[in-house]
């Protein structure tokens, strides 16, 4: 896929001037934005992300050592380390991983080889966009590239899942890492993170997906994050020893059976229970409206997802909110919802192709306006539907 992104340029110049001499390779990894599907992946349930045209790049020439050496090109920063002893990094999070990405090739029986590189992203960080998942990605495929290693995308997702949890502390789920290497341009990508089969689902031509950043950092997000996953391993106790049978996770508890002991069941972990289990039922019936072209009904579903989200979930922020309740002002928004991992970042809206514009302009204002005077400054910007990760030659 031919690229003209920014990133492409700044990390192939940034490369020749600390390394005197051009890269052999660009690896190019997208950011994602997920559809539907939220905080149901670590549950063994379904998503349904896209990749999109804001790219995260690593320009890379092979070494003949064991030393990798990485300029971080936006960061004005860099990183030294042995393939021999890959330990995580307390100074620098993003060292974190592509050190972890060594550390766990590695852990998996490939013996990789040094390289020098260069990272540079057109991910904003923190929106909610997944530039983690993008780091990983992009230098998973740039070491396995210069020993000729061929994993399979699932496998490598997992490994880089692993990454992320050993050495950045974020027990994320596989959501991310997945569709960074496995998406396709023009389709979403339907995943069943219990066994990680999915499908491609085409988009509806004459709709676009706006990313809305609500300008607030996601402070809270890996902090809480934990605690959500830990009120879910709950939730499945209860449930098992209620309901009277092993359960491996939410995914295995039907709506029906929910409400059944859902008076008995104690806070917050009913809450927690009831979002997961009917957001992958919203997964399932928004894949099939977006094959139907159903675009107003796919609109409801989202508006449903945050509405679960805020309630149940409990992962938006007044922010958000305000971002859904701005976009849903203006006309040909057939609907919104926080997307990620919440408490700040973006939100996600379908938009009829001809309202784009108007949403655009109308949009920063109608929240800033609901805000008042400290709003924070949002950016809003439409995506492209991309394909996952690849490498060129250079
Ligand atoms: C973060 C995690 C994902 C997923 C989402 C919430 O983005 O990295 O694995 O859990 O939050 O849906």
């Amino acid at each position: 896929m031919p690229l003209n992104a920014s990133s492409l340029q700044r990390a192939v110049e940034v490369f020749r001037v600390s390394f005197g001499t051009s890269p052999e390779i660009v690896t190019v990894a997208p950011g994602r934005v997920n559809l539907i599907g939220e905080h149901t992946d670590y549950n063994e349930g379904f998503v349904l992300p896209i990749a999109v045209d804001r790219y995260l790049c690593v320009a890379a020439r092979g070494r003949s050592d064991r030393t990798v050496k990485i300029v971080a090109a936006d960061l004005n920063d860099s990183d030294e380390f042995s393939l021999d002893n890959v330990q995580s990094d307390e100074q620098a999070n993003w060292r974190n991983y592509p050190r972890g990405v060594a550390w766990v090739i590695q852990q998996n029986g490939i013996e990789l080889k040094g390289i020098d590189a260069v990272v540079a992203s057109d991910i904003p960080i923190g929106a909610g966009l997944s530039s983690s998942a993008a780091i990983e990605v992009g230098f998973a495929l740039t070491f396995l590239h210069f020993v000729q290693a061929n994993v399979p995308r699932p496998t490598l997702a997992q490994w880089c899942q692993l990454a992320e949890h050993k050495f950045a502390g974020v027990q994320c789920g596989i959501m991310d890492q997945m569709i960074a290497l496995l998406g396709k341009e023009n389709h979403a990508l339907l995943l069943d993170c219990r066994d990680l089969s999915h499908q491609l689902v085409p988009l509806p031509s004459g709709t676009v997906f706006v990313v809305a950043d609500t300008g607030v950092p996601r402070t809270l997000a890996a902090s809480e994050y934990n605690i959500r996953r830990r009120q879910c391993k709950e939730a499945v106790q209860w449930l098992s020893e209620t309901l009277g049978r092993p359960l491996r996770s939410l995914r295995d508890v039907t709506i029906e059976e929910l409400g059944q002991v859902f008076n008995e069941m104690p806070e917050p972990i009913r809450k927690r229970a009831r979002h997961v289990v009917t957001e992958n039922n919203r997964v399932l019936a928004f894949q099939q409206a977006m094959r139907e072209g159903a675009l107003k009904r796919a609109g409801y579903l989202l508006l449903a997802s945050h509405a679960s989200l805020r309630d149940d979930y409990e992962v938006s922020c007044r922010e958000l909110d305000a971002m859904v309740n701005a976009l849903m002002s203006v006309d040909g928004v057939y609907g919104a919802r926080l997307t990620g991992a919440g408490f700040g970042g973006a939100c996600l809206a379908m938009v009829r192709e001809d309202a784009l514009t108007r949403v655009l302009e109308e949009v920063p204002r109608r929240y800033v306006e609901e805000l008042g005077q400290n709003a924070p400054e949002p950016n809003l910007f439409a995506v492209r539907v991309s394909d996952g990760a690849w490498v060129e030659s250079l």
